[in-house]
C-alpha cells in the first residue's frame, strides 16, 4: 500500500502486527520517535488525545515524516476526530462506541477503528457499518478465551486487542483467526522517550514488525 492513498480501517490493522499506542507530552519527540518506528517497520502510528502537546504532535509526524501514517488514538467525541485530521489523522481509534462518533468518522471519511467489550457494543458498531474493532481493554475484558467466544456470533469481525497485550502474549492474540493485528504501548516507553533513546524505539518496532499472524 502506497501511504498517501485513501486507508481503510482493515489496511489500518494489516499493515504491521501492532499498533503502536503513543503518549506525547513533548512536540520534539514526535519526528524523532516516528522516524524511528518507521525504521523498524511500524508504520500506522496512533497518537492518543490524551496530552495537551498530541494534535500538535500529530501535525509535525504528518508534516516531516511522509513514510508514516499517523492516527489518532483515545477519540471520544466528533469533535476529536475533526480535530484529530485537521491535524493531519489519517485514521481514527476510539476506546469506546458512540453512534455520534461513528457517524462523525463516517461524514469526514476518517477511518476508525471503534473501542468494543461487549457483544452490544459490538452489534451497536456493526449497525453502522464498522466490522474492523479494537477489542479494549482486551486483556482485563475477557482475552483470549473471549475472542474465541466472538468468533462464533461474530465470526465475520475482525478485532484489534488492546490493553494488556505484551511481547510475551502478542504472538497468542495473533494466532487466532479473529484477530488481525494488536496494539500497544510497549513499543514507545516513557523512559526511552525522555532519554532520546530512539535506537530503543526502533529495535522495538522491529521485533514486533516480524510477529506471525
Ligand atoms: C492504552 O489505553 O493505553 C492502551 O490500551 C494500551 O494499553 P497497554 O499499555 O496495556 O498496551
Amino acid at each position: 500500500m502506497a501511504v498517501n492513498e485513501t486507508l481503510s480501517a482493515l489496511q489500518v490493522m494489516q499493515d504491521a502486527p501492532v499498533i503502536p499506542v503513543i503518549v506525547l507530552h513533548d512536540v520534539a519527540h514526535a519526528v524523532p520517535m516516528a522516524r524511528a518506528l518507521v525504521a523498524g517497520g511500524i508504520r500506522m502510528l496512533e497518537v492518543t488525545l490524551r496530552t495537551p502537546q498530541a494534535l500538535a504532535c500529530m501535525e509535525a509526524i504528518a508534516r516531516e515524516v511522509p513514510e508514516a501514517v499517523v492516527g489518532a488514538g483515545t477519540v471520544r467525541s466528533a469533535a476529536d476526530a475533526q480535530a484529530a485530521q485537521m491535524a493531519g489523522a489519517r485514521f481514527a481509534v476510539s476506546p469506546g462506541y458512540t453512534h455520534a462518533v461513528g457517524r462523525a468518522c463516517q461524514e469526514l471519511g476518517l477511518p476508525l477503528l471503534p473501542g468494543v467489550a461487549t457483544g452490544s457494543e459490538i452489534m451497536a458498531a456493526q449497525e453502522d457499518g464498522y466490522t474492523e474493532l479494537k477489542f479494549f481493554p482486551a486483556l482485563q475484558a475477557g482475552g483470549i478465551p473471549m475472542l474465541k467466544a466472538w468468533g462464533g456470533p461474530f465470526g465475520d469481525v475482525k478485532f484489534c486487542p488492546t490493553g494488556g497485550v505484551t511481547p510475551q502474549n502478542a504472538a497468542d492474540f495473533l494466532a487466532l483467526p479473529n484477530v488481525a493485528c494488536v496494539g500497544g504501548s510497549w513499543l514507545v516507553p516513557a523512559d526511552a522517550l525522555a532519554q532520546g533513546d530512539w535506537a530503543r524505539i526502533e529495535a522495538l518496532a522491529r521485533e514486533a514488525s516480524a510477529f506471525k499472524r
